[in-house]
């Protein structure tokens, strides 16, 4: 409140791209980027004084453009030690091609053919560790999991933003691919006590593709049947907006169900994943085809 001016001018200072970004909780969806100047302070005028976000832009954070890849990592950390997650990589846009209006995710895959282990060392030495280290530093007693949204920008390991959770389609395929009792895990967590835990991560590649209602993420209707979830087969199917009415499962959101699939290659578990996908139908039902295109 009353810093608009200050940051209109900042805007002002520097030319585009802009990326002005909700400080708060806002699904996924509180960012905009724009290469207008003009566009720019008319949206940070709506964030700050026209709660564009709610709350959740009270305050925004204006962050340098990075072009590249993004991709998600994931720890687990009682506060000194950590253990690392399989990567994951998602796909926010409604559209294939990665076109048209953010979501909670459309789909995901892990691993992420880029994320070798070199590339991998750079993110736990530059990143990983001094995140853990300095929230000991900070006298920031956190014990659970670590988000981080990264960018790949000529192979260099980026910071987009730190989540203290896990990430949502990612966990679909990250934890699928963790061979570890994740209860066990969670409790050496809680007893300080991951340093003599290891991760086991399978060999095969999982991806997951979300079916949607139609109309997501504007407008879009509840209550419809879901049908064919009788006749899936070799997939993990998370039922996220679905809801059990008498003895029909009935749409109850807009993000409905994560098909999630195991194969050899992403592109495998992509085929699985996309036939449970075509089988399981409501009325509207949409989703991507295009996940992984991107790797191919
Ligand atoms: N998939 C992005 C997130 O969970 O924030």
């Amino acid at each position: 409140k009353g810093e608009l001016q200050k940051a209109l001018d900042y805007l002002d200072s520097y030319s585009g791209p802009y990326v002005l970004k909700a400080d708060g909780l806002a699904a996924g969806k509180g960012v905009i980027i724009t290469e207008s100047t003009e566009e720019a302070k008319s949206v940070m005028t709506e964030m700050l004084d026209h709660a564009m976000f709610g709350e959740a832009s009270s305050k925004v954070v204006v962050e340098e453009f990075l072009a590249g890849i993004e991709l998600s990592m994931f720890v687990l950390t009682d506060g000194k030690d950590y253990v690392i997650l399989p990567e994951a990589k998602d796909y926010k846009r409604i559209g294939e091609g990665d076109t048209g209006l953010n979501t909670g995710g459309m789909g995901a895959v892990s691993p992420v053919a880029f994320a070798n282990d070199e590339f991998k060392r750079k993110v736990e030495e530059r990143i990983i560790k001094p995140t853990v280290d300095g929230l000991a530093k900070d006298n920031i007693d956190y014990v659970g999991f670590i988000f981080f949204g990264l960018i790949k920008v000529d192979n260099e390991p980026m910071v987009i933003e730190y989540n203290v959770r896990m990430g949502d389609p990612e966990t679909e395929v990250v934890i699928p691919r963790l061979e570890n009792d994740l209860v066990e895990l969670i409790l050496a967590a809680t007893n300080g006590d991951l340093k003599n835990q290891t991760v086991k991560i399978s060999e095969k590649a999982a991806t997951t593709v979300m079916l949607v209602a139609g109309g997501y993420p504007g407008d879009y209707k509840k209550g419809d049947e879901i049908s064919g979830l009788d006749k899936i087969e070799n997939v993990l199917p998370f039922h996220a907006g679905t809801k059990l009415v008498g003895s029909k499962v009935v749409t109850n959101g807009g993000r409905i169900i994560a098909m999630t699939a195991f194969g050899k290659d992403i592109f495998e578990a992509l085929e699985k994943s996309k036939t449970a996908a075509e089988i399981v139908t409501w009325k509207g039902r949409y989703y991507r085809k295009d996940i992984g295109f991107d790797f191919k």
